[in-house]
């Protein structure tokens, strides 16, 4: 057990469970199951990486796709090709011939990737032809009769084959001569709320590991310094995150790449660090005039960093928002941004000018339509990189993906990331209901017989136990208040002519409907006396033919599920701290005694979505247990970027982290049968690729900008130019 600082300001979470080690009740291979749950946006994300030259004014002739079509690959870093040692990481023929003699050398390029269900780091080498006008975008399309091996030569570093127990994100790589630099969250913080997020030094040749960044800190977005000595981060000091979704409030520290010592803080208030070169930093924050914007640091020379002995100058102006900054190595001159205009809807990058203070416009002339994220310049300046969406323009996703199998520590798990939310399995297993706003669905769990049984906004999903074909759901917004007009209805799905069941009246907010294994009760959250409580009623006539209520407060529970043996019901609620948006997990009997709190969350943290395992010995639920893995802005909008999916027993011990990313995780349901871990497909065609940006960019509200975010920061950065 590990104990958080007692001197600590802010003990959100103290979870008092030893953690739980891949050994236990879920390895019973009788209790084999399954697990879906929902990903704000990242169905439809389809990034791949692509790549313009720096110096002339870029055509769409010029950009070149680096990565292969395949998943989600994103957070790309061309690594120094001078650097020999990573020859020996390549089979031995690939850089000494080129396809024709014409042909520039091929690209390295190190990346993020999602395939195969985990998080991967690969390095790829890429042939390409800028020669030949006509190929446009793909390097893969092969119009030049390249023998498919020769045109990408693609190799896993980290990731993929390794161990159940150490599924984990990996973020931002990067090289230095056989060492990968990178993000990993395999190690438990030890305190609740504290992120996993940290950097880890990988020996390719051996896979040896070494932790960089000191126990029980977190560290975001890691830069190598040219020469390799230095490795700069993002990170908290003491209390660490207190729910920010925006800005971190990270700061800057700097260690040594070799084992993470003299690691020193030298810059207050800023994240996503890039190095020009051993005593230049560029970095971003949010200035009190409202706007994101890049900062230069010069260091001392002499290695004798602190923040007292570094310089920090503005280099983007005001009115309009540059953020996660690259800098140019090989050509000072310039460093590459992400902007968002004022009426502009796109993330562009763009690139600046130092000297003469002036943007270079790179992706908008391209492709004008899309997002485009976090960009990086090659060793010789020559190009930039980022990741959009592949297709023309904001284009087609072709990840169709509707249920995705995703690798976690619990083999005896099968889980799945739907393309939807509020996924409910069937009593058999056999088949999943779930919303996609405005709708609801059901399907066989292979994506087959997909059916449209509501078209209208509906939330949560649950099947009756005993009449087969029987939903509930409850119809109206989400997250409204207790008097918005939301109302439980049942749907018998088997019906050729669907008809609709209303089950409660008042529409006082009445949702989350969870049936009792007998299929005779339904446990619900209403706000009809003001306040969001659980009640129960008649399963299949309604509140008008039963009606009982179980918990009262003037607080919120809700999203109630009931156990299978029908002894229990578990909900979360605010009732340690109302009104404050914490939420805890609890646990009642249905006749209203045997009250307790299963996962404690204090005053901030949030435990949402709890659902029994088909056995009731464990709940899954959604938590920012784990805080955020990224900083926020490098991703599209997410309202909750620390949302991931864990697991505890009902006892309150054993707490299990299934999921690990930077997205916003939720709404998961627990299945009785496990379902095959392979990819499910979209049968026509999966989502188009279109998701928001980070709403807290919105540019077109840049009129009001600088008044609203005055009145709310506290703290005071100066902002000169
Ligand atoms: C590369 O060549 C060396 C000898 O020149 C050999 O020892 C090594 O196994 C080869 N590596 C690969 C990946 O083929
Ligand atoms: C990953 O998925 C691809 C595409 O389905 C497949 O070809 C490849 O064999 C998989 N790799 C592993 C390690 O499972
Ligand atoms: C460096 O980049 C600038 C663009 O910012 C360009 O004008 C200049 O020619 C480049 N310098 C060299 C030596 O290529
Ligand atoms: C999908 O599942 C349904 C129902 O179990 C079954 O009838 C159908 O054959 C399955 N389709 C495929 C392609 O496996
Ligand atoms: C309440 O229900 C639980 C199980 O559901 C049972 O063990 C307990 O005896 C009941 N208590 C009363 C007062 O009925
Ligand atoms: C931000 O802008 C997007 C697109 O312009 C819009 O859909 C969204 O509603 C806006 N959000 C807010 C909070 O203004």
């Amino acid at each position: 057990m590990k104990q958080p600082k007692p001197q600590s300001l802010f003990l959100f979470f103290t979870l008092i469970f030893t953690l739980y080690h891949a050994t236990a009740d879920h390895d019973n291979p009788n209790s084999r199951t399954s697990i879906v749950f929902a990903t704000l946006g990242r169905s439809s994300y389809a990034f791949d990486i692509f790549s313009l030259p720096t110096w002339d004014p870029p055509t769409d002739a010029d950009e070149i796709q680096l990565t292969d079509g395949y998943s989600v690959n994103f957070n790309g870093n061309f690594p120094s090709i001078s650097s020999p040692s990573i020859f020996s990481l390549l089979p031995n023929q690939t850089l000494t011939t080129t396809p024709t003699a014409t042909d520039p050398p091929p690209l390295l390029l190190i990346y993020v990737t999602e395939r195969n269900g985990s998080s991967n780091i690969f390095l790829d080498v890429v042939f390409y032809h800028s020669s030949d006008r006509t190929r446009k975008r793909s390097v893969l399309d092969n119009s030049a009769n390249l023998p498919p091996e020769s045109s990408r030569i693609q190799v896993p570093l980290v990731g993929g084959g390794e161990s159940h127990d150490r599924v984990s994100m990996k973020d931002r790589p990067s090289l230095v001569g056989e060492y990968l630099i990178y993000v990993s969250t395999h190690e438990d913080s030890g305190v609740g709320r504290r992120s996993w997020a940290a950097v880890y030094s990988t020996h390719l040749k051996t896979g040896l590991i070494r932790r960089l960044t000191p126990k029980g800190v977190a560290d975001f977005s890691p830069a190598v310094s040219p020469s390799g000595l230095w490795t700069a981060v993002a990170s908290y000091g003491e209390p660490g995150w207190d729910g920010e979704v925006e800005e971190l409030g990270t700061d800057i520290y700097v260690f040594l790449t070799r084992d993470g010592t003299h690691r020193v803080k030298v810059i207050e208030h800023g994240g996503w660090p890039s190095w020009a070169d051993d005593s230049a930093l560029y970095f971003h924050r949010r200035c009190d005039d409202g706007w994101w914007s890049v900062y230069r640091a010069i260091l001392p020379q002499n290695g004798l960093f602190s923040v007292g002995s570094v310089l920090t100058q503005r280099v983007t102006p005001p009115g309009l928002h540059a953020f996660t900054p690259a800098a140019s190595v090989a050509n000072k001159s310039f460093i590459a941004v992400a902007t968002r205009r004022p009426n502009s809807e796109y993330r562009h990058v763009e690139l600046f000018d130092v000297v003469l203070k002036q943007f270079i416009e790179v992706t908008r002339p391209v492709s004008p339509n899309a997002h485009h994220f976090n960009p990086f310049i090659s060793p010789n300046s020559r190009r930039v990189g980022y990741h959009r969406c592949r297709g023309a323009s904001n284009g087609r996703s072709s990840n169709n993906l509707l249920l995705e199998n995703l690798q976690n520590p619990i083999p005896e798990i099968s889980l799945f990331r739907i393309d939807g939310s509020f996924p409910s399995f069937s009593q058999d297993g056999g088949r999943i209901a779930y919303v996609k706003f405005p709708g609801l669905y059901v399907m066989n769990r292979n994506g087959s017989g997909m059916r449209e049984v509501f078209s209208g906004d509906a939330f949560s999903t649950a099947w009756d136990p005993k009449r087969v074909g029987v939903v509930y759901t409850s119809v109206g917004p989400t997250f409204a208040s207790e008097s918005t007009e939301v109302d439980i209805i049942s749907i018998n799905v088997d019906d050729d002519e669907l008809s609709y069941k209303k089950l409660t009246a008042g529409g006082e907010n009445n949702a989350f409907p969870s049936p009792s294994p007998d299929g005779k009760w339904v446990v619900f959250r209403s706000g009809r006396s003001g306040h969001k409580n659980l009640y129960i009623m008649d399963a299949s006539d309604g509140e008008n033919a039963g009606l009982h209520r179980l918990t009262e407060g003037q607080w919120s529970d809700t999203m109630c599920n009931w156990s299978p043996d029908g002894d229990w019901i578990a909900f979360a609620s605010d009732r340690d701290n109302p009104g404050s948006g914490s939420f805890a997990l609890y646990m009642v009997h249905p006749n209203g005694t045997g009250l307790r709190k299963v996962v404690q969350s204090g005053s901030g943290g949030r435990c949402n979505h709890p659902w029994f395992s088909p056995d009731g010995k464990y709940i899954v639920f959604t938590s920012d247990y784990a805080a955020v893995s990224a900083e926020p802005i490098s991703n599209p909008h997410h309202y909750q970027p620390y949302g991931d999916i864990f697991t505890v027993r009902s006892d309150g011990s054993e707490i299990q982290r299934l999921t690990h990313n930077s997205y916003e995780d939720g709404t998961p349901a627990w299945g009785p049968t496990f379902m095959k871990p392979v990819d499910v497909e979209w049968p026509n065609g999966g989502p188009q690729c279109s998701f928001e940006d980070c709403y807290w960019l919105n540019t077109s509200l840049s009129l009001g900008l600088e008044a609203a975010y005055l009145g709310s920061s506290s703290t005071k950065l100066q902002c000169p130019l």
